[in-house]
Protein backbone atom coordinates (compact mmCIF):
# COMPACT_ATOMS: atom_id res chain seq x y z
CA UNK A 1 0.00 0.00 0.00
CA UNK A 2 1.21 3.57 -0.96
CA UNK A 3 0.93 5.74 2.14
CA UNK A 4 0.32 9.14 2.23
CA UNK A 5 3.35 11.27 3.70
CA UNK A 6 2.56 13.59 6.78
CA UNK A 7 4.94 16.20 8.19
CA UNK A 8 3.98 16.89 11.99
CA UNK A 9 5.54 19.81 13.32
CA UNK A 10 5.74 19.97 17.61
CA UNK A 11 5.87 16.27 17.54
CA UNK A 12 7.08 16.29 20.95
CA UNK A 13 4.42 18.26 22.74
CA UNK A 14 0.96 16.91 23.73
CA UNK A 15 -1.00 16.95 20.74
CA UNK A 16 1.94 16.61 18.34
CA UNK A 17 3.06 13.10 20.29
CA UNK A 18 -0.67 11.70 20.20
CA UNK A 19 -0.78 12.54 16.34
CA UNK A 20 2.44 10.38 16.17
CA UNK A 21 0.83 7.46 18.18
CA UNK A 22 -2.53 7.44 16.60
CA UNK A 23 -1.48 7.92 12.89
CA UNK A 24 -3.54 5.72 10.91
CA UNK A 25 -2.22 2.32 8.79
CA UNK A 26 -2.50 4.58 5.52
CA UNK A 27 -0.38 7.57 6.68
CA UNK A 28 3.83 7.41 6.43
CA UNK A 29 4.75 10.18 9.69
CA UNK A 30 7.66 12.00 10.24
CA UNK A 31 6.89 13.73 13.35
CA UNK A 32 9.55 16.80 14.07
CA UNK A 33 10.65 17.82 17.62
CA UNK A 34 11.37 21.96 18.07
CA UNK A 35 15.06 21.02 17.81
CA UNK A 36 14.37 19.15 14.56
CA UNK A 37 11.97 21.21 12.74
CA UNK A 38 11.83 24.99 14.22
CA UNK A 39 8.31 25.93 12.59
CA UNK A 40 10.07 29.98 12.31
CA UNK A 41 13.07 28.46 9.66
CA UNK A 42 12.50 28.84 6.02
CA UNK A 43 15.69 26.90 5.10
CA UNK A 44 14.67 23.96 7.39
CA UNK A 45 11.16 23.96 6.33
CA UNK A 46 12.23 23.82 2.73
CA UNK A 47 14.73 21.48 3.51
CA UNK A 48 12.29 19.05 5.15
CA UNK A 49 9.77 20.05 2.21
CA UNK A 50 12.27 18.70 -0.13
CA UNK A 51 13.77 15.86 1.48
CA UNK A 52 10.45 14.01 3.02
CA UNK A 53 8.16 15.42 -0.32
CA UNK A 54 5.25 15.31 2.12
CA UNK A 55 1.63 15.40 0.79
CA UNK A 56 0.05 17.12 4.08
CA UNK A 57 1.22 18.82 7.16
CA UNK A 58 -0.25 19.02 10.67
CA UNK A 59 1.37 21.45 12.87
CA UNK A 60 0.77 20.88 16.48
CA UNK A 61 4.05 23.27 16.81
CA UNK A 62 2.88 26.81 19.34
CA UNK A 63 3.65 28.54 21.76
CA UNK A 64 1.69 28.21 24.57
CA UNK A 65 2.81 29.19 27.83
CA UNK A 66 -0.16 31.58 27.89
CA UNK A 67 1.11 33.81 31.14
CA UNK A 68 4.48 34.00 29.78
CA UNK A 69 3.57 35.54 26.58
CA UNK A 70 2.00 38.57 28.04
CA UNK A 71 6.48 39.09 28.77
CA UNK A 72 7.45 38.00 26.06
CA UNK A 73 4.92 38.49 23.26
CA UNK A 74 8.05 38.86 20.02
CA UNK A 75 8.76 34.99 20.90
CA UNK A 76 4.54 34.23 20.64
CA UNK A 77 4.08 35.76 17.85
CA UNK A 78 7.32 34.79 16.06
CA UNK A 79 5.66 30.78 16.76
CA UNK A 80 2.25 31.66 16.32
CA UNK A 81 2.49 34.00 13.46
CA UNK A 82 5.20 34.39 11.47
CA UNK A 83 5.71 30.21 12.10
CA UNK A 84 2.70 29.75 11.21
CA UNK A 85 3.15 31.94 8.08
CA UNK A 86 5.98 30.26 6.90
CA UNK A 87 3.82 26.56 7.01
CA UNK A 88 1.49 27.94 5.20
CA UNK A 89 3.69 28.85 2.23
CA UNK A 90 5.26 26.06 2.02
CA UNK A 91 2.25 24.02 1.99
CA UNK A 92 0.81 26.48 -0.97
CA UNK A 93 3.70 26.65 -2.87
CA UNK A 94 3.66 22.21 -2.76
CA UNK A 95 0.11 22.44 -3.20
CA UNK A 96 -0.55 20.42 -0.45
CA UNK A 97 -2.78 21.32 2.75
CA UNK A 98 -1.95 22.80 6.22
CA UNK A 99 -3.86 21.40 9.40
CA UNK A 100 -3.89 23.50 12.00
CA UNK A 101 -4.93 23.65 15.79
CA UNK A 102 -5.82 26.89 17.60
CA UNK A 103 -7.52 28.09 20.63
CA UNK A 104 -10.76 28.95 22.77
CA UNK A 105 -8.41 31.86 23.78
CA UNK A 106 -9.15 33.95 20.46
CA UNK A 107 -12.65 34.84 21.68
CA UNK A 108 -13.12 37.21 25.37
CA UNK A 109 -15.25 34.74 26.93
CA UNK A 110 -17.96 37.93 27.50
CA UNK A 111 -20.82 35.35 25.66
CA UNK A 112 -22.97 32.92 27.35
CA UNK A 113 -23.91 30.51 24.70
CA UNK A 114 -21.16 28.26 22.82
CA UNK A 115 -18.76 30.24 20.15
CA UNK A 116 -19.30 28.91 16.48
CA UNK A 117 -16.90 29.29 14.04
CA UNK A 118 -18.31 32.28 12.51
CA UNK A 119 -18.65 34.34 15.90
CA UNK A 120 -16.61 37.49 16.04
CA UNK A 121 -12.84 36.96 17.86
CA UNK A 122 -11.95 39.18 20.36
CA UNK A 123 -8.96 37.80 22.08
CA UNK A 124 -7.89 39.03 25.70
CA UNK A 125 -4.14 37.90 25.76
CA UNK A 126 -1.17 38.04 24.10
CA UNK A 127 -1.10 34.59 23.84
CA UNK A 128 -4.98 34.67 21.82
CA UNK A 129 -4.08 37.42 19.89
CA UNK A 130 -0.76 35.95 18.56
CA UNK A 131 -3.27 32.49 17.74
CA UNK A 132 -5.48 34.60 16.02
CA UNK A 133 -2.77 36.05 13.93
CA UNK A 134 -1.63 32.54 12.94
CA UNK A 135 -5.46 31.97 11.83
CA UNK A 136 -5.23 34.77 9.64
CA UNK A 137 -2.17 33.95 8.18
CA UNK A 138 -2.99 30.60 7.08
CA UNK A 139 -6.09 31.99 5.63
CA UNK A 140 -3.89 34.69 3.75
CA UNK A 141 -1.58 32.51 2.40
CA UNK A 142 -3.00 28.80 2.15
CA UNK A 143 -5.62 27.93 0.08
CA UNK A 144 -6.35 23.98 1.93
CA UNK A 145 -6.12 24.47 5.12
CA UNK A 146 -8.00 23.45 8.58
CA UNK A 147 -7.64 24.91 11.68
CA UNK A 148 -9.58 23.11 14.69
CA UNK A 149 -9.51 25.20 17.74
CA UNK A 150 -9.84 23.31 20.93
CA UNK A 151 -9.87 24.17 24.86
CA UNK A 152 -8.38 22.77 27.82
CA UNK A 153 -5.89 20.70 26.26
CA UNK A 154 -5.15 17.71 28.86
CA UNK A 155 -3.36 13.90 28.24
CA UNK A 156 -0.99 11.82 29.53
CA UNK A 157 2.18 13.86 27.87
CA UNK A 158 3.48 17.70 28.66
CA UNK A 159 2.09 19.90 31.49
CA UNK A 160 -1.61 20.27 32.05
CA UNK A 161 -4.21 20.75 34.60
CA UNK A 162 -4.93 17.03 35.27
CA UNK A 163 -1.31 16.15 35.75
CA UNK A 164 -0.84 19.48 37.96
CA UNK A 165 -4.21 18.38 40.17
CA UNK A 166 -2.57 14.56 40.32
CA UNK A 167 0.87 15.88 41.71
CA UNK A 168 -0.80 18.95 44.24
CA UNK A 169 -3.69 15.82 44.87
CA UNK A 170 -0.47 13.77 46.76
CA UNK A 171 1.04 16.66 48.26
CA UNK A 172 -1.77 18.66 49.99
CA UNK A 173 -4.59 17.64 51.91
CA UNK A 174 -6.32 21.13 50.56
CA UNK A 175 -6.61 22.94 47.01
CA UNK A 176 -8.73 26.01 46.13
CA UNK A 177 -9.70 25.92 42.44
CA UNK A 178 -11.49 28.33 40.44
CA UNK A 179 -15.28 27.62 39.84
CA UNK A 180 -16.06 30.66 37.30
CA UNK A 181 -14.25 30.25 34.53
CA UNK A 182 -16.89 27.63 31.90
CA UNK A 183 -14.72 25.16 29.22
CA UNK A 184 -14.82 21.66 27.58
CA UNK A 185 -11.77 19.89 28.68
CA UNK A 186 -10.23 18.00 25.82
CA UNK A 187 -7.92 15.10 26.03
CA UNK A 188 -4.85 15.51 23.56
CA UNK A 189 -5.57 12.08 22.20
CA UNK A 190 -9.01 13.47 21.18
CA UNK A 191 -7.85 16.13 19.04
CA UNK A 192 -5.37 14.36 17.72
CA UNK A 193 -7.98 11.54 16.56
CA UNK A 194 -9.98 14.10 15.17
CA UNK A 195 -7.22 15.37 12.88
CA UNK A 196 -6.65 11.90 11.36
CA UNK A 197 -10.22 11.64 10.74
CA UNK A 198 -9.86 14.79 8.74
CA UNK A 199 -6.72 13.36 6.94
CA UNK A 200 -8.41 10.32 6.08
CA UNK A 201 -11.48 12.15 4.80
CA UNK A 202 -9.10 14.50 2.58
CA UNK A 203 -7.46 11.52 1.38
CA UNK A 204 -10.48 9.55 0.48
CA UNK A 205 -12.16 12.66 -1.06
CA UNK A 206 -9.16 14.41 -2.51
CA UNK A 207 -10.89 17.62 -1.12
CA UNK A 208 -12.25 18.80 2.29
CA UNK A 209 -14.48 21.17 3.33
CA UNK A 210 -11.46 23.92 4.55
CA UNK A 211 -11.89 26.25 7.05
CA UNK A 212 -12.57 26.62 10.54
CA UNK A 213 -14.02 23.89 13.15
CA UNK A 214 -14.37 24.09 16.81
CA UNK A 215 -13.69 20.93 18.26
CA UNK A 216 -13.55 19.61 22.41
CA UNK A 217 -14.82 17.12 24.60
CA UNK A 218 -18.22 17.57 25.77
CA UNK A 219 -20.02 18.93 28.47
CA UNK A 220 -19.21 22.61 29.74
CA UNK A 221 -17.83 22.56 32.95
CA UNK A 222 -16.21 24.32 35.22
CA UNK A 223 -12.48 24.02 36.62
CA UNK A 224 -13.51 23.12 40.02
CA UNK A 225 -15.94 20.52 38.96
CA UNK A 226 -12.62 19.48 36.31
CA UNK A 227 -10.61 18.98 39.58
CA UNK A 228 -13.31 17.35 41.52
CA UNK A 229 -13.76 14.73 38.84
CA UNK A 230 -9.91 14.04 38.48
CA UNK A 231 -9.74 13.21 42.38
CA UNK A 232 -13.10 11.15 42.11
CA UNK A 233 -11.50 8.85 38.72
CA UNK A 234 -8.05 9.24 40.71
CA UNK A 235 -9.11 7.91 43.92
CA UNK A 236 -11.45 4.88 41.97
CA UNK A 237 -8.61 4.18 39.91
CA UNK A 238 -6.11 3.31 42.79
CA UNK A 239 -3.75 6.47 42.28
CA UNK A 240 -4.35 8.91 44.90
CA UNK A 241 -4.73 7.44 48.00
CA UNK A 242 -6.99 10.80 49.73
CA UNK A 243 -8.72 13.29 48.09
CA UNK A 244 -7.69 16.79 49.04
CA UNK A 245 -10.33 18.96 50.72
CA UNK A 246 -11.64 21.49 47.60
CA UNK A 247 -12.60 24.98 47.76
CA UNK A 248 -14.02 27.53 45.43
CA UNK A 249 -12.39 30.03 44.47
CA UNK A 250 -13.27 32.96 42.40
CA UNK A 251 -10.91 34.37 39.36
CA UNK A 252 -10.18 37.29 41.29
CA UNK A 253 -8.66 34.94 43.61
CA UNK A 254 -6.36 33.52 41.21
CA UNK A 255 -4.79 36.57 39.38
CA UNK A 256 -2.57 35.31 36.46
CA UNK A 257 -0.37 37.80 33.95
CA UNK A 258 -2.69 36.80 31.30
CA UNK A 259 -6.77 37.61 31.40
CA UNK A 260 -8.70 34.17 31.08
CA UNK A 261 -12.14 33.73 29.56
CA UNK A 262 -14.79 33.25 31.71
CA UNK A 263 -16.47 31.71 29.09
CA UNK A 264 -14.69 29.45 26.63
CA UNK A 265 -17.01 26.48 25.26
CA UNK A 266 -17.38 25.71 21.86
CA UNK A 267 -19.71 24.73 19.38
CA UNK A 268 -18.61 21.58 18.34
CA UNK A 269 -22.13 21.31 15.79
CA UNK A 270 -20.17 21.79 12.43
CA UNK A 271 -17.57 19.06 13.23
CA UNK A 272 -20.01 16.84 14.60
CA UNK A 273 -22.28 17.22 12.21
CA UNK A 274 -18.94 16.84 9.27
CA UNK A 275 -18.31 13.39 11.40
CA UNK A 276 -21.98 12.28 11.51
CA UNK A 277 -21.12 11.75 15.30
CA UNK A 278 -21.26 13.11 18.42
CA UNK A 279 -17.62 14.44 19.77
CA UNK A 280 -16.18 12.23 23.25
CA UNK A 281 -17.38 12.79 26.89
CA UNK A 282 -14.36 14.42 28.67
CA UNK A 283 -14.74 12.09 32.01
CA UNK A 284 -14.38 9.32 29.67
CA UNK A 285 -10.98 10.69 27.88
CA UNK A 286 -9.94 11.41 31.66
CA UNK A 287 -10.75 7.72 32.84
CA UNK A 288 -8.54 6.34 29.65
CA UNK A 289 -5.77 9.10 30.82
CA UNK A 290 -5.44 8.72 34.37
CA UNK A 291 -5.07 4.66 33.57
CA UNK A 292 -2.19 5.58 31.26
CA UNK A 293 -0.97 7.22 33.88
CA UNK A 294 -1.13 4.69 36.52
N1 LIG B 1 -2.73 23.27 25.98
C1 LIG B 1 -3.96 23.76 25.90
O1 LIG B 1 -4.72 23.78 26.89
C2 LIG B 1 -4.49 24.26 24.58
C3 LIG B 1 -5.77 24.81 24.53
C4 LIG B 1 -6.27 25.23 23.29
C5 LIG B 1 -5.49 25.12 22.16
N2 LIG B 1 -4.23 24.61 22.25
C6 LIG B 1 -3.44 24.52 21.02
O2 LIG B 1 -3.19 23.15 20.77
C7 LIG B 1 -1.95 23.01 20.06
C8 LIG B 1 -1.10 21.95 20.72
O3 LIG B 1 -0.86 22.38 22.05
P1 LIG B 1 -0.16 21.43 23.12
O4 LIG B 1 -0.98 21.49 24.34
O5 LIG B 1 0.18 20.14 22.49
O6 LIG B 1 1.17 22.29 23.37
P2 LIG B 1 2.60 21.85 23.86
O7 LIG B 1 2.52 20.58 24.65
O8 LIG B 1 3.19 23.06 24.48
O9 LIG B 1 3.34 21.51 22.50
C9 LIG B 1 3.74 22.50 21.61
C10 LIG B 1 5.01 22.01 20.98
O10 LIG B 1 5.42 23.00 20.04
C11 LIG B 1 6.83 23.02 20.09
N3 LIG B 1 7.39 24.27 19.57
C12 LIG B 1 7.48 25.48 20.18
N4 LIG B 1 8.10 26.35 19.38
C13 LIG B 1 8.41 25.68 18.23
C14 LIG B 1 9.07 26.04 17.04
N5 LIG B 1 9.54 27.28 16.84
N6 LIG B 1 9.20 25.10 16.08
C15 LIG B 1 8.73 23.85 16.26
N7 LIG B 1 8.12 23.45 17.37
C16 LIG B 1 7.95 24.36 18.35
C17 LIG B 1 7.18 22.84 21.54
O11 LIG B 1 8.50 22.40 21.66
P3 LIG B 1 9.44 22.90 22.88
O12 LIG B 1 8.78 22.38 24.11
O13 LIG B 1 10.76 22.30 22.56
O14 LIG B 1 9.43 24.41 22.81
C18 LIG B 1 6.16 21.80 21.97
O15 LIG B 1 6.67 20.50 21.86
C19 LIG B 1 -1.33 24.40 20.03
O16 LIG B 1 -1.60 24.99 18.79
C20 LIG B 1 -2.07 25.15 21.12
O17 LIG B 1 -2.10 26.54 20.86
C21 LIG B 1 -3.71 24.16 23.42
Amino acid sequence: MVKVKVLVTGAAGQVGRELVKLAPAGFEVLGCSSSQLDITDAAQIQQYMTDFQPELIINAAAYTAVDRAESEPEKAYAINEQGVTLLAQAAEAAQIPLLHISTDYVFNGSDTHPYRETDPTAPSSVYGLSKLAGEQALAQFCTRYIILRTSWVFGTEGNNFVKTMLRLGAEREQLSVVADQQGCPTSAGSIAAALWALSERYVAQHDLPWGIYHFSNSPATTWYDFASEIFRQAKAQGVLETIPQLSAIGTEDYPTPAKRPAWSVLDCSKFEAFMSEPVLSWQSELSAVIGTLK
